[in-house]
């Protein structure tokens, strides 16, 4: 089976035509999303995406038609009806169906659409011998912490970034590093970690909650620290976090070598210990 969907708690092929030609989704990217990795078939951190997805809609001020636990409920069902052990679980709302105008319709009730698919790992090559991105201006609007449908500013800089080779775009505004085009930043200066503190202009990653976590259990001193894109060309080591991206690391920015241009220490002990929290939380070991 190559995936399923899951609309307004329908199961529905992914080849089917689900989505009615006024759905606000559609017309104007109103509304908010989340993604969520299974593995050993378990949602993996399942609750504070779920959770992540309701401040999102309060912040667009959506009321969500379910509960945090009808949202898992499905994660599970969708599990169960495809056995897939490793998957990504895509979810998203959008306001509901209304002819189209701007303001919010009345009376409409917000339509939760699901898929699961089979997930395909990252080529491990880039793990170990890290990756490349390349510096761009951050051009999105100044709500970056809704998970919003609206992405266009990070599929334009994602482009870039693939037409140039690299696996990430690192965004730049007035004058700080801000996030990846789909991921958080991380830079390591004389073991120092730094990564922008949370606000509007980056989204609060999940995977950066765990690695704040995790750098105070371990005694690694992190600094939630605006720092400039200057900085950034000359840390010892960057890497990114996110969901799908796990943790990156970054060797190359605009063809700059990072540190020796190899893999650094902080980063490869970081990746080690999350995929570590991940087989323990999802049962994959022993
Ligand atoms: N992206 N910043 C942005 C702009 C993102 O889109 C993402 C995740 C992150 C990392 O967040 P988290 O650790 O919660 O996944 C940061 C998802 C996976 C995506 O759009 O596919």
């Amino acid at each position: 089976m190559e995936g399923l969907g899951l609309v307004d708690g329908k199961f529905v092929g992914l080849d089917e035509y689900v989505v009615p030609i006024e759905d606000r989704g559609h017309l104007f990217g109103d509304g908010v999303y989340e993604a969520v990795v299974v593995w050993g078939s378990k949602p993996f951190m399942v609750v504070e995406h779920m959770e992540r997805m309701f401040n999102s809609a309060a912040l667009i001020r959506m009321d969500l038609p379910y509960t945090l636990e009808e949202l898992i409920k499905f994660h599970l069902q969708l599990i169960e009806k495809t056995g897939f052990e490793e998957a990504l679980i895509y979810s998203q709302f959008t306001r509901g169906v209304a002819p189209r105008k701007h303001p919010f319709p009345l009376e409409v009730k917000p339509r939760l659409s699901m898929t699961i698919r089979p997930w395909v790992r990252l080529d491990s090559n880039l793990k170990i011998n890290g990756a490349k991105a390349v510096l761009l201006p951050d051009e999105r609007w100044l709500k970056c912490n809704i998970k919003s449908l609206n992405l266009l500013g990070n599929v334009l800089a994602k482009q870039t970034a693939t037409e140039n080779g690299c696996f990430e775009a690192i965004l730049h505004r007035d004058g700080y590093v801000t996030e990846g085009s789909s991921s958080n930043v991380f830079v390591v200066k004389d073991s120092v970690i730094y990564t922008a503190p949370t606000s509007n202009k980056i989204l609060a990653g999940i995977t950066r909650g765990v690695i704040l976590k995790l750098a105070q259990e371990n005694n690694l001193i992190l600094k939630e620290e605006t720092f400039s894109p200057d900085f950034l060309l000359a840390a010892d080591e960057v890497f990114l976090t996110g969901t799908t991206t796990e943790i990156m690391p970054i060797v190359s920015v605009n063809n700059q070598a990072i540190g020796d241009g190899r893999v650094g220490t902080i980063s490869k002990i970081l990746h080690e210990v999350y995929m570590n929290i991940i087989a323990r939380e999802c049962h994959l070991l022993p």
